[in-house]
């Protein structure tokens, strides 16, 4: 990765409220790379912009070439003359970090009602799927389906919060897709916060892709087993995590890329 994306991660995307850690973003990007280098073409998409951390992430890694489809309620909150607080902080985001949100490429509503041509005669198949909206089963359940019938062959599911305690209906909503889907999709990639999926035939390369990636040496990588495929977990030492984090609270954000070296 170059030294401007580190500079994005560790430093702009980090004025964003939100909640992507560096550790999966740094796995994004290892992601998107490979499959920039290896002519995998389409668009990406995320349910769950909240303020557009994870968004922008995308945004700044998808180069121009590739379009990136915003999906959320925008509800969380309301500015006294009743607009949506929560749309106009996201659209500001944008602004200030250079990457000017695009109307057409948003989507304001619920995710659980739209049809895959929602999303494709807006990006086309999707190379990247983040799902992060509503946390409940019959919003996985219905995200998953929506993500799967959108997907590039060569596509990524990435689901967030997946072993969280405090929302343990995505763990049964991810699992119930897996087990469902197992003769074509399986996970290939733990953090603590998200699960990766792709389909059976792209298991080896993207699994391979994350053991290999030198951008992620900084992470303990295990192997291990999730329903029954090999799966790469990658582990944040403790120790990187509390260097990044004093750096990060003490004002030196800029620096804290040094952490994750
Ligand atoms: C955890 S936040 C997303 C965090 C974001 N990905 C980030 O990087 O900071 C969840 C978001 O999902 C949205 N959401 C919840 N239920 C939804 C639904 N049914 N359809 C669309 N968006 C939904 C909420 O409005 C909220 O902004």
């Amino acid at each position: 990765m170059n030294g401007e994306s580190r500079k994005f991660i560790f430093d702009a995307l980090q004025a964003v409220e939100g909640y992507i850690d560096p550790p999966d973003a740094l796995v994004f990007s290892t992601l998107l790379h490979k499959q920039q280098q290896d002519g995998a073409i389409g668009g990406l998409a995320e349910i769950g912009i909240y303020y557009g951390r994870s968004y922008f992430l995308l945004r700044h890694l998808a180069g121009p070439e590739s379009k990136v489809l915003a999906i959320d309620l925008f509800d969380l909150e309301g500015d006294e003359d009743g607009a949506p607080g929560q749309y106009r902080r996201f659209l500001e985001n944008g602004a200030r970090l250079g990457l000017p949100v695009d109307h057409q490429l948003v989507i304001r509503g619920d995710s659980t009602a739209l049809r895959p041509c929602d999303i494709t005669s807006r990006v086309g198949p999707v190379r990247f799927f983040s799902i992060d909206g509503g946390h409940h089963l019959h919003h996985v359940a219905a995200d998953s389906a929506l993500a799967m019938a959108c997907l590039a062959d060569h596509g990524v599911i990435v689901f967030d919060d997946t072993f969280n305690p405090a929302w343990p209906e995505v763990t049964v909503g991810v699992a119930d897709f897996l087990r469902t889907h197992q003769d074509r999709f399986a996970a290939f990639c733990m953090t603590k916060y998200k699960t990766y999926v792709c389909r059976r035939t792209f298991h080896a390369t993207y699994a391979e892709t994350i053991r290999q990636a030198p951008d992620l040496s900084a992470f303990e990588r295990t192997d291990t087993t999730f329903l029954g495929s090999p799966v790469v977990r990658l582990h944040d030492p403790i120790r990187r995590r509390m260097l990044y984090e004093l750096m990060r609270r003490s004002g030196m954000r800029g620096l804290s890329e040094r952490a994750y070296r």
